[in-house]
């Protein structure tokens, strides 16, 4: 009896925090066609359902205009959703290059920010990360950084990021929370080492303040945010 009582207040409450977060999503960062047009040709060229949510883009938003980001730097672009966010925080001489190691996702990126009326300030460069970020340092510094690739590479990229940055440019990293597996020691796997050592690293580095920020999947996922100091 006390049992099952527990269980719906359980399940009420996982309702309400739904509610909630569709009612912040409605209010503050609601989607427009054109966000919904992306997720659609997304899903029909059979790419994962992994982007950013709407409140995570709003929030990504509000740190470029905090930070006056003219350079955007996103590693990591699948379908160009949380690329369509960034660009559109950008002044019209601002620029967003992003990252991508897959041709087919660089494709359906490129006809996104297209249709999104954005190509004349975005750039999708095709290759692995760790070989194109050594060939932007003429291109530095970056004001503003959205980390979303392949977990493993993280400690790598935020190196990178910090390489390219000035004090005041802003690093955001995707997927930092991770459920908690992060802070398993040891961790299970490459992914999950690559993360730990990235939330390590910004929690530790003088140069970084730094937080985790459980802002997605319920809290059980969320942004490592930077700001670099020096
Ligand atoms: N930022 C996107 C989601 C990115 S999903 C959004 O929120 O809308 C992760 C992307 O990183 C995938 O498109 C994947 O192909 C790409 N990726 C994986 N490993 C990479 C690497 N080593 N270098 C560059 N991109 C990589
Ligand atoms: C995965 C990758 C992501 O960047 C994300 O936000 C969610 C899931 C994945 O590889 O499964
Ligand atoms: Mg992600």
């Amino acid at each position: 009896m006390a049992e099952s009582a527990n269980v719906e207040e359980l399940e009420r409450n996982a309702r309400l925090r739904r509610e909630i977060e569709e009612q912040i999503t409605r209010r503050f960062a609601a989607e427009d066609d054109i966000l919904r047009q992306t997720l659609e040709a997304q899903h029909k060229a059979g790419l994962p359902t992994i982007q950013i949510s709407p409140i995570q883009g709003r929030l990504l938003q509000i740190l470029i205009a905090a930070c006056n980001a003219r350079k955007i730097l996103e590693i990591g672009a699948l379908g160009g959703y949380s690329g369509t966010w960034l660009a559109r925080a950008l002044p019209a001489d601002g620029r967003l290059i992003t990252l991508e190691i897959d041709p087919k996702h660089a494709e359906i990126v490129r006809a996104a920010f297209a249709r999104a009326g954005l190509a004349d300030r975005t750039e999708v460069r095709v290759g692995p990360a760790t070989e194109l970020l050594p060939t932007l340092q003429g291109e530095a510094p970056f004001d503003f950084f959205f980390i979303d690739a392949d977990k493993e590479g993280y400690p790598i990229y935020l190196d990178w990021a910090i390489k390219l940055a000035r004090p005041g440019s802003i690093i955001v990293a995707d997927n930092n929370i991770r459920y908690g597996k992060p802070f398993q020691d040891p961790p299970s796997d490459a992914g999950n080492a690559g993360i730990a050592a990235y939330n390590q690293r910004a929690a530790s580095d003088a140069q970084l303040r730094s937080v985790l920020l459980p802002i997605d999947d319920d809290g059980m996922d969320g942004f490592a945010i930077s700001v670099v100091l020096s």
